[in-house]
């Protein structure tokens, strides 16, 4: 451990334990990438105000530069900081000597983290977009296999209206899916304004400009309030919230199918499928389950992102330190479950004849029977309550209204045409004609 950020007036020496108790290194040491690229973009704004020669900023990019491929191929072992950020500056100060103390210059960790944080949520904003894209995909290849197939939609968990699969994933999927993709713009958007130049909380009285390194970094502009710029956490919010919806998103329709399989409307591919260590007939859904038990994780991150913020003044606290365990799990948690669903459809099959089967057993058809009573003449409430008595009669005699017979419509005193109507698949794309 290193004095870098100690002087007489922080008294003595830190006890080991409490370093390695307090160090954020562990987690933080993912941000060494951008880390490394903000402190470039941070000498060139020192070169440009004239308190680096262009000399020395070339020698310390260099350094800097070379790091993370260090550190990857195991050439340099990061030296246990509090952070990363120190890590950085020690081995900088190991590696190019005197020179290196001249590079935190108008800078503090407070900007510097709150920079890096800003740069790794652009990355991880590109790496969930691409992986909402290629769900996207496996979906137009779900909808182009089953998508025209007629099954139950469902209130109440029961069988309700007879309507075409490509609703079902669209409403499952592609539609809320299409929303948090607008969520994740408005985290772009909270990511626009660089943080660097705002030092520890009140930016610094030497010649740099704000605009060098926020320019290199491709911010829309420096801090406009540099206690708002290091104290300010809103876009791991919101980037934990879109990652919570998209986790609730994705285990609403695990749901959807952890139910179709228990009533056997679909199939899922071995690929897919887990076993049971006893019983050998067993063809579980457990990738469907896993990612509907996932969106817990992911609110409990929010919340967890939400309580730290909780009760703290403005500006910088170390409680902030605490933001990137929960961001990243909730990041990694959420790319994993996109692929994992993404695998899912590839392996999940609806099975069409049982969709029949399950709305003709399920009376879909009674209320295509109430309008076909409407559209010719009947006061709805009427055709209603005739139809209500009619199920009940075919119940009584164990029997579905797709086993209606004329002398039973001869019963109800019911016109024999809607023996033409009860076709659930035509009326599933009679239905979905509507919403293309
Ligand atoms: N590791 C800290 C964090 O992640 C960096 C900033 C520390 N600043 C300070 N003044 N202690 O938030």
């Amino acid at each position: 451990m290193s004095s870098i950020a100690r002087t007489e007036a922080t008294g003595g020496t830190l006890d080991p334990e409490f370093l390695a108790w307090q160090t954020s290194l562990p987690i933080d040491r993912r941000l060494l990438g951008v880390d490394v690229a903000g402190s470039v973009a941070h000498v060139e704004g020192l070169v440009a105000g004239g308190l680096l020669t262009r000399e020395e900023g070339d020698e310390l990019q260099a350094a800097l530069s070379s790091l993370p491929g260090k550190v990857a191929r195991g050439d340099v072992e990061l030296p246990l900081e509090e952070d990363v950020h120190m890590a950085v500056e020690v081995w900088l100060r190991a590696t190019v000597g005197e020179l290196a103390d001249k590079l935190h210059t108008g800078r503090s960790r407070n900007d510097q983290v709150a920079t890096d944080l800003k740069l790794w949520t652009r990355e991880a904003l590109g790496q969930l977009l691409e992986a909402l894209d290629r769900l996207d995909a496996r979906l137009d290849a779900w909808i182009e296999r089953h998508g025209e197939t007629p099954m139950p939609a469902y209130t109440h968990r029961q069988v309700a209206i007879p309507v075409l699969a490509r609703l079902w994933v669209g409403a499952a999927l592609r539609a809320p899916l299409a929303r948090d993709r607008h969520l994740l713009g408005v985290v772009e958007a909270e990511i626009a304004e660089s943080p660097l130049g705002a030092g520890a909380i009140g930016g610094n009285t030497l010649p740099i400009d704000p605009w060098v390194a926020a320019r290199e970094l491709g911010f829309t502009s420096p801090p406009t309030n540099p206690i708002d710029a290091v104290g300010s956490r809103d876009h791991a919010l919101t980037l934990a919230f879109a990652c919570a919806r998209i986790g609730q998103h994705l285990g609403r329709f695990c749901a959807d199918v952890v139910e179709l399989s228990s009533d056997g409307l679909v199939t899922l591919g071995g690929a897919v499928a887990c076993g049971s260590s006893m019983m050998p007939h067993k063809r579980n859904p457990d990738l469907f389950e896993l990612v509907r038990a996932q969106a817990a994780l992911r609110q409990g991150e929010l919340v967890a992102l939400m309580s730290t913020f909780q009760g703290l003044g403005t500006g910088y606290h170390r409680d902030l330190q605490q933001d990137k365990q929960a961001l990243f799990a909730s990041v990694d948690g959420t790319l994993g479950c996109l692929k994992m669903v993404a695998l899912g459809l590839d392996h999940l099959d609806l099975l069409a004849e049982r969709c029949v089967t399950a709305l003709e057993r399920g009376d879909a058809i009674a209320t295509d029977l109430t309008e076909h009573l409407v559209s010719q003449g009947v006061p709805f409430r009427v055709a209603y309550r005739k139809i209500g008595a009619l199920v009940a009669s075919q119940r009584a005699a164990n029997k579905r209204l797709v086993e209606l017979t004329a002398a039973d419509l001869d019963a109800a005193e019911l016109p024999h045409s809607l023996l033409e109507q009860l076709d659930v698949s035509a009326s599933a794309r009679a239905r979905a004609a509507r919403y293309r």
